[in-house]
């Protein structure tokens, strides 16, 4: 059983530099926490820092500044780096791998035997329903399929952690739902400290237990918020006062953020 890892941002700051141009100040002074058992959505304009933050979290990126620790739950004490699963924007599948071989390769990685790699693999597969495609290729898929072959991936690794950078995106409405549906009954269940990338004030709010909406770059906290609505969540959800109450707060502070992004892309900021 893995063990339970909040994660603690305490003044994180990230700084590209360039040879060419001025630096890039992607992350300034980020402070907030993720829990374990938990979806935290981190939802903010693009440019802002999301991807960067979860880089940072995945070990690819070192801060300029602050810091990002994993904390187990029991002890108190500060962890090594946990088991960790990404599903990133782009869904980098190996295209000479089948659907069963992509989805079992972290586990062979982690010198899981055959016969039990191979069974958790089709349960994964089985979850994100593309059985029947075990055998094909990435590219006899369909963006959706081939995303859903990404989610199948890092939920076979059963991860102390889960990083999600936009995981639906690619989806339709349908699959879209059952996928949410299923991510939150897994973490809940498994205990995973999951943090979730998304662009869709909607999906934040149907899935998450708490919501950070971060600032235009440079990406700063600018508000946390709690999710209380009961779950099993659905679209009847988004017909409830408290659901149209948090709807409004987010996208009045996304909509004054998304502007000033708009201000700094087009070199006016
Ligand atoms: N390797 C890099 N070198 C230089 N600048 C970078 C690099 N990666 C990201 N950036 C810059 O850092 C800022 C934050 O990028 P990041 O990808 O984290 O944004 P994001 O919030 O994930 O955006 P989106 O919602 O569009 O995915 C952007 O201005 C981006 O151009
Ligand atoms: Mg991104």
């Amino acid at each position: 059983m893995s063990a339970a890892v909040a994660i603690e941002v305490e003044g994180l700051g990230l700084t590209f530099a360039s040879q060419s141009e001025a630096p890039t100040i992607a992350l300034q002074d980020v402070n907030c926490r993720f829990e374990p058992g938990k979806v935290t959505a981190l939802i903010g304009p693009s440019g802002c820092g999301k991807s960067t933050l979860l880089q940072i979290a995945r070990g690819f990126l070192n801060p300029t500044r602050g810091r990002l620790r994993f904390v187990e739950i029991a002890s108190g004490k500060v962890a090594e780096r946990p088991a960790m699963a990404t599903v990133w924007q782009a869904f980098n599948l190996f295209p000479w791998l089948t659907v069963i071989e992509n989805v079992a390769f972290g586990l062979e990685l982690a010198g899981v035997p055959r016969a039990e790699r191979d069974a958790r693999a089709r349960k994964a597969i089985l979850a994100v329903d593309l059985n029947g495609f075990e055998n094909k290729f990435p590219r006899q898929l369909s963006g959706g399929m081939r995303q859903r072959v990404g989610i199948a991936r890092a939920l076979v690794m059963e991860p102390e952690v889960l990083l999600l950078d936009e995981p639906f995106g690619a989806l339709d409405a349908q699959t879209r739902l059952v996928l949410q549906e299923q991510l939150s009954k897994l973490v809940e269940t498994s205990g995973t400290t999951a943090i979730l990338v998304t662009h869709s004030i909607e999906e934040a709010i149907l899935l998450a237990d708490k919501i950070i909406v971060m600032s235009a770059r440079p990406g700063r906290v600018c508000d946390q918020i709690n999710v209380t609505l009961p779950r099993p969540r659905s679209y009847a959800t988004t017909h409830e006062p408290e659901y149209a109450a948090l709807f409004d707060r987010i996208y009045g502070q996304l909509r004054d953020e998304v502007m000033q992004a708009m201000i700094i892309e087009s070199g006016g900021g």
